[in-house]
């Protein structure tokens, strides 16, 4: 550990950084060094055991980040939009990384990043949990910072928890509730990102500068159904939900999660081919769901 170059994950005790945190530990090359907020937690003392150096430090707090990041040769950074649903405070907190990597000369950062729709499509569609990402972006690349962007499909364990299937009022069968039309939605374990972020930390000088769209493959939402009833003996399908429906369904988030529709279907880059090359082991949506049955038992 003493003579490897540091990387410092940040949000280690969550699903992203978790992952790639482990996958750099597995792989050796690097060590880690994981800026926790409470570092008395057990998840703290989990990555711990695993090999990693924790140190207390908070995205807000711009001395501990620094700290953090001080001796380091690289960074895997993510922010949380959802803490908050704000857009300014995770622009704030990727930007403040952004900055004290080049004060403290990083050779390679990974940034969780995404689109920034709001000005790709001329300020006609937004979706906040994106478009701060995209701005985080940008102000990366303004400054000169040597990083790679990883652009991160929607996780197919969303269709665990807030996408899962839904009961039918008027029959035997449940739903899918995405407005995507017919156009293939790209989607991955977020348990994958880390070996694939972990090739990139791997060959910076093929990915710095880049921004890499990271999916395990794309399927319809009726082709997403159809893993789920083989999977599950029930029948799911397409609620072949409009996105303008969809925005009216009075659910949290209705309104960012139609737009992200909307921009999904103007099919953004998103590199299934390199993906399996940067993880050979990246799973499909149905060995993904064959895997993890048991958390949709109770349908
Ligand atoms: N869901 C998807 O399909 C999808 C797809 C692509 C991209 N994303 C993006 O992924 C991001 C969320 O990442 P995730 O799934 O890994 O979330 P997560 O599992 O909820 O983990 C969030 C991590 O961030 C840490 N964190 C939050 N606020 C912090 C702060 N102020 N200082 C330091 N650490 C902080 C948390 O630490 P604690 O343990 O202290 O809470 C936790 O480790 C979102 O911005 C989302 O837009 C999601």
């Amino acid at each position: 550990m003493a003579n490897k170059k540091v990387i410092t994950v940040f949000g280690a005790t969550g699903a992203q950084g978790g992952s790639v945190a482990r996958a750099i530990l597995e792989n050796k090359n690097f060590a880690v060094r994981a800026l926790i907020r409470d570092v008395t937690r057990p998840n703290a003392q989990v990555l711990r055991d695993l090999g990693a150096e924790v140190v207390k430090g908070d995205l807000n707090d711009e001395a501990s980040v620094e700290t953090a990041l001080k001796g380091a040769y690289g960074a895997f950074v993510v922010t949380n939009f959802w803490d908050d649903f704000s857009k300014e405070k995770e622009v704030c907190q990727g930007k403040l990384v952004a900055d004290a990597a080049k004060r403290l000369g990083l050779k390679h950062v990974v940034y969780s990043g995404l689109e920034n729709v709001k000005r790709l499509s001329h300020g006609k569609v937004e979706v906040p949990h994106f478009d701060g990402k995209g701005e985080v972006e940008e102000h990366f690349w303004a400054i000169g910072v040597p990083m790679t962007s990883v652009r991160v499909a929607a996780y197919f364990e969303n269709f665990l928890t807030a996408w899962k299937p839904v009961k039918a009022d008027d029959g035997d069968y449940y739903t899918l509730v995405l407005p995507m039309g017919d156009v293939p939605m790209h989607g991955i374990s977020v348990t994958d990102v880390g070996a694939a972020v972990c090739s990139i930390f791997n060959s910076p000088e093929e990915f710095i500068g880049q921004a890499v769209g990271l999916s395990a493959e794309a399927l319809t939402i009726q082709q997403y159904a159809d893993v789920l009833s083989k999977s599950l003996g029930k029948e799911v399908r397409d609620a072949k939900i409009t996105p303008e429906a969809y925005e009216k369904l009075g659910i949290p988030a209705a309104k960012e999660v139609a737009n992200m529709c909307r921009f999904y279907q103007m099919k953004p880059d998103r590199d299934v081919e390199l993906t399996h090359r940067l993880n050979p082991k990246v799973k499909s949506f149905s060995q993904f769901i064959s895997e993890n049955q048991e958390a949709l038992k109770g349908m």
